[in-house]
């Protein structure tokens, strides 16, 4: 493992998530765009150490959508760490029984990527992403 690429942030209404932090942090977000896959409408705000990605589901189909219902006003959703080799992180979760939630995928920024199951992971969502 090499270095924390995001934290992923859901959020109810992304344009004004995107004014919020403009506000507070005199920060600009990219600008929305939406993923049909996971039907979530994406930004992300850079900060000089990480980004953080901005995520709110447009669809009840999303995978998202009941984590907003459970938190209304958004939160912390998943932290998406960066490996060098992805494959071989991927057996290695695999052979220490951490569940991964699928097969490596193409995500929506072209990278490989994949989730751990939080419950092998103290209850956190860890999304795992390729280099490039
Ligand atoms: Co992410």
């Amino acid at each position: 493992t090499d270095k924390i690429d995001h934290i992923g942030i859901v959020v109810p209404n992304i344009e004004k998530a995107l004014e919020h932090y403009k506000n507070v942090f005199n920060k600009i977000g990219s600008k929305p765009i939406i993923s049909e896959t996971q039907n979530v409408k994406i930004s992300f705000i850079e900060f000089s150490n990480i980004k953080l990605e901005l995520i709110e589901p447009i669809s009840e189909k999303s995978p998202i959508s009941n984590f907003l219902k459970k938190n209304p006003l958004g939160g912390m959703h998943h932290i998406g760490l960066e490996v060098d080799d992805l494959n071989n992180t991927y057996s290695d979760a695999k052979n220490n029984d951490l569940e991964p939630l699928s097969k490596p995928v193409k995500g929506y920024h072209g990278r490989d990527l994949f989730f751990l199951h939080p419950k092998k992971m103290m209850n956190t969502l860890f999304e795992i992403l390729s280099k490039n």
